[in-house]
């Protein structure tokens, strides 16, 4: 009988506590968002990490923070206050060899929680999968691009490990190097030479004269022709003679050579003021300041069109008669489906029967020019490949006389100017976005047995 009237009692407790709780409606409970707890960092690649929390009652999203300092002052733009709504994020794009924290708060309606605990986690380099080094395998100069704000890491070990050869991607161009009129701007130069020296790599300059790297000042020159022509000579004679020794190559011209408007020279702002010759102008000033530096012509769709490989072997013929010009360089910017083979050997024949050197310039292969990929496939992988193979073939059976180099305008495939001057996705060089090597990388390697 007693025990029947406590659980009666305790019965009619439980009750009138639910239809108390439920009496209340949600807006009358201060709705306060609970702390998460944050886990140790998972999945760790040299790039990045997964990011993972406890999850907190009813909360609507998350907000991650990832820094690179212990004090959250040095949030990466990305994860600053990064609304997820899920317990996990991959977090991308990091720094190996750097430190990183993170901490994650919760969100429920207007109330955010106060931050978790803070996950520390270092990225370790873990660098490419062990491969043959190209350089060691070639009997060629391999080149790559470079950037003056990555010489570090592990985009400098690459370089160090599988190539003999730099090429500024973009630093020793017009636009950079003398932004201003009568103010030269080479920090990024002075740095990329340094670099080269320091580990004994070979630097071919990119490019002196080329009309998409004009600046703006030269654009809108004030001043009659002659005043123009003079300050190109001074520009190229400056630029020259301080590398003189140290930059062993330039590309004094580039893509002088129209497309398809039925003139051979296209109307850049140096033929408009300078005349049909400005280009033997530019290589005979090149030449007075560095005698010994190897001079280049450089140009795209050298392979593709006949018309313009004529053009372009027109140009050589007529700067060679006056001992101006050394080599040629091809750009090389094709794709898995062409040009074929036989028009990259005609590249090579005119070249070699000019008794030029050669130089395989900006090679990338794109392997999705139609757009209608949108990753990359095995099979589309293995075209690229050959394609791959069959330029390096090609480069290593010239005569070693000829043979300068053959450059990659690239390393990793999310670094590919293509990207953007096709305004698609591509995969067109041979490391992926963990820096270990694509099947591209192999073909370059078959190519040379
Ligand atoms: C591209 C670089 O890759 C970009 O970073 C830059 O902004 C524009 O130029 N032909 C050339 C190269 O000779 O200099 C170009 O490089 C690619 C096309």
């Amino acid at each position: 009988m007693k025990k029947m009237k406590i659980k009666q009692a305790l019965l009619l407790i439980c009750l009138s506590l639910f239809v108390l709780s439920c009496s209340k409606s949600d807006e009358e409970v201060a709705v306060i968002a609970g702390v998460p707890s944050a886990y140790a960092a998972v999945n760790l690649t040299d790039s990045g990490f997964t990011a993972n929390w406890t999850r907190v009652y009813r909360a609507d999203n998350y907000l991650l923070d990832v820094s690179t300092t212990a004090d959250f002052s040095t949030l990466l733009p990305n994860y600053n206050e990064l609304s997820v709504n899920a317990l996990t994020i991959d977090i991308e794009g990091l720094d190996s060899g750097t430190t990183y924290y993170y901490r994650v708060r919760a969100v429920r309606g207007e109330s955010i929680s106060t931050f978790s605990n803070v996950i520390v986690t270092e990225i370790i380099s873990t660098g490419p999968e062990p491969t043959t080094a190209l350089k060691e395998a070639a009997n060629f100069n391999v080149g790559m691009i470079v950037r003056s704000n990555r010489l570090t890491g592990i985009t400098s070990d690459i370089i160090l490990r599988e190539y003999d050869n730099i090429t500024s991607e973009y630093e020793m161009k017009m636009d950079q190097m003398y932004p201003s009129k009568g103010t030269y701007d080479f920090t990024a130069v002075d740095k990329i030479v340094k670099y080269a020296t320091d580990n004994n790599l070979n630097l071919h300059g990119h490019a002196l004269i080329w009309h998409n790297s004009v600046p703006s000042w030269v654009t809108n020159f004030v001043g009659t022709d002659a005043e123009f022509e003079t300050m190109v000579k001074e520009y190229i004679t400056t630029v020259v003679t301080r590398y003189k020794g140290k930059v062993k190559s330039w590309d004094v011209v580039n893509e002088a050579v129209d497309d398809g408007s039925g003139n051979p020279l296209r109307n850049s702002i140096f033929k408009q003021k300078m005349g049909n010759d400005y280009i033997k102008k530019c290589y005979q000033w090149a030449r007075a300041a560095d005698p010994a530096c190897k001079l280049f012509y450089n140009d795209y769709n050298f392979a593709s069109s006949a018309t313009k490989r004529a053009a372009i072997f027109k140009i050589a013929d007529d700067l060679k008669k006056d001992n101006l010009i050394d080599g040629l360089g091809a750009q090389m910017h094709i794709s898995y489906k062409g040009p074929a083979a036989s028009e990259i050997q005609a590249v090579v024949d005119g070249t070699v029967s000019r008794n030029l050197l050669m130089h395989f310039a900006e090679l990338d292969i794109q392997a999705n020019p139609d757009n209608n990929l949108t990753s990359l496939t095995p099979e589309r992988a293995i075209e690229q490949k050959n394609k791959y193979k069959e330029v390096v073939k090609i480069f290593n059976a010239i005569p070693a006389a000829n043979q300068y180099a053959l450059t990659v305008w690239g390393m990793r495939d999310s670094e590919s100017w293509l990207l953007d001057f096709w305004g698609h996705i591509d995969w067109p060089l041979m490391y992926n976005e963990d820096y270990s090597v694509k099947k591209s990388h192999t073909g370059f390697l078959e190519g040379l047995k």
